[in-house]
C-alpha cells in the first residue's frame, strides 16, 4: 500500500490528541512489515521511552523491538550542541582577541526567537541525511501544532536567510579580494561552511516536499479545538508547499459504548465528525476508537497498532 511505502513520516496535531500513540503504532506497523524503522521523538515532553518501557538516553538510538529503533531529541540540548558547533567552526577563523566578543554575539543569538527550532531542524536534517541509508522509514513524532508548523516551514525561511547571508559573504569576499590580492579570489572558509549547510538543507527540503518520499499525518479528536487548530495548520502548511494527505481521527466513540451519557456524547460527536468530513474532504481519514483505558503497556500499544493497521485498510475484513 502506497501509504506505507514512504521514507519519512511527520505526525502532527494539537497537544494530547494521540500523536505519540499514533506515531508508535505506525512505526510498529511498518516494522511488522519487515521494514527497518527509526522512530524519532522531537517532543520536549518525551514519552516514547515510556510507551516501549525502555529507558532511553537523549540523542542515542536504541533498539526497542525487532526492526524498530527509537531516538529522542530535545530542542534545548540540540540548541546548546548547535551553538557549540558554531563556536568550534569559528574558533580557527577569528582572531584570538576577537573570540570573546564573537562568543558573546553567538550566545545572544541563541536566545533569539526560532533558534531552538533552527537547532532542532538542523538535527532533523542530519538524521534524515545520515540515517536514511540505514532505515527504510523514519517516523517523526512532533511537538504540538504551532511548534511543528514552524519546524516544517523552516526550510523556506532558512533558504531566504541563508541566501542573504551567502550573498553578503560573497560581496565582502569580493571587496576583500580587491583590496588584498590584486583581485584574485581568496578562500573564504565560512562561505564554504554556509554553502555546505545550504546544500544539506536544500537536499532535505526536496525530500520534505516530495509526495512520494514524505507523508504528513495530523491527528485530531472529534472536538472543536483540535479541528480548528488543525484546519489552520493545514492551510499554513499548504501555502508552504506541504500537503497533508492523512488525518487520523482518534478517540471516536465506538458503537458498543452504551448508556445515556455515551448516547449524548455520540450525538455531540456526530456533528464534529460531519464537520471533519467537510473540512478535510479529499484527505485520507483513519478513524481510531476511544478505548476504555489508556495505552500504557506494550501489549496495549500492539493492540492499538493492529487496529490502526486494520483501519488503514491493510488487513481485509474476513
Ligand atoms: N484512542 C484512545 N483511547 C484511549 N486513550 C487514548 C487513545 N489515544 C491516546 N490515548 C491516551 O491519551 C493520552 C495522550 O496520548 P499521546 O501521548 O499519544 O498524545 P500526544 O498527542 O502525543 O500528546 P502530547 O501533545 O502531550 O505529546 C495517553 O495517555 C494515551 O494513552
Ligand atoms: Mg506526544
Amino acid at each position: 500500500m502506497e501509504f506505507l511505502n514512504k521514507k519519512i513520516y511527520f505526525i502532527g496535531g494539537k497537544g494530547g490528541v494521540g500523536k505519540s500513540t499514533t506515531s508508535s503504532a505506525l512505526a510498529l506497523v511498518l516494522a511488522k512489515q519487515g521494514k527497518k524503522v527509526l522512530l524519532v521523538s522531537t517532543d520536549p515532553a518525551h514519552n516514547t521511552g515510556d510507551l516501549f518501557h525502555k529507558k532511553l538516553d537523549h540523542g542515542k538510538i536504541a533498539n526497542v523491538l525487532p526492526n524498530l529503533d527509537v531516538l529522542e531529541i530535545n530542542s534545548e540540548i540540540e540548541s546548546n550542541r548547535y551553538i557549540n558547533s558554531v563556536k568550534e567552526n569559528l574558533a580557527g577563523l577569528v582572531k584570538a582577541e576577537m573570540l570573546g566578543e564573537v562568543h558573546r554575539q553567538i550566545d545572544l543569538a541563541a536566545f533569539s526567537p526560532g533558534s531552538e527550532e533552527a537547532a532542532l531542524f538542523d538535527r532533523m536534517t542530519q538524521i534524515i541525511l545520515e540515517e536514511s541509508p540505514r532505515y527504510q522509514s523514519i517516523v517523526f513524532d512532533t511537538a504540538p501544532t504551532g511548534h511543528t508548523i514552524r519546524l516544517l516551514t523552516l526550510p523556506e525561511l532558512m533558504g531566504a536567510w541563508m541566501d542573504g547571508l551567502l550573498e553578503r559573504r560573497k560581496k565582502s569576499n569580493e571587496n576583500y579580494s580587491n583590496w588584498m590580492n590584486d583581485g584574485e579570489p581568496v578562500e573564504d572558509p565560512l562561505y564554504e561552511k554556509l554553502n555546505e549547510r545550504r546544500l544539506r538543507f536544500s537536499k532535505v527540503r526536496e525530500l520534505l516536499l516530495s509526495k512520494t518520499a514524505t507523508s504528513y499525518l495530523f491527528v485530531i479528536n472529534p472536538e472543536r479545538l483540535p479541528i480548528l487548530e488543525t484546519e489552520k495548520a493545514l492551510k499554513h502548511l499548504s501555502s508552504n508547499g506541504i500537503e497533508v494527505e492523512t488525518i487520523v481521527v482518534n478517540r471516536v466513540i465506538p458503537d458498543q459504548a452504551d448508556g445515556s451519557f455515551m448516547a449524548k456524547r455520540r450525538k455531540n460527536e456526530k456533528g464534529y465528525l460531519e464537520r471533519i468530513s467537510e473540512i478535510f474532504n479529499g484527505k485520507k481519514r483513519i478513524h481510531m476508537p476511544l478505548l476504555d483505558h489508556d495505552i500504557s503497556t506494550l501489549a496495549d500499544l500492539q493492540d492499538f497498532a493492529e487496529q490502526f493497521e486494520f483501519n488503514i485498510g491493510l488487513v481485509k475484513n474476513s
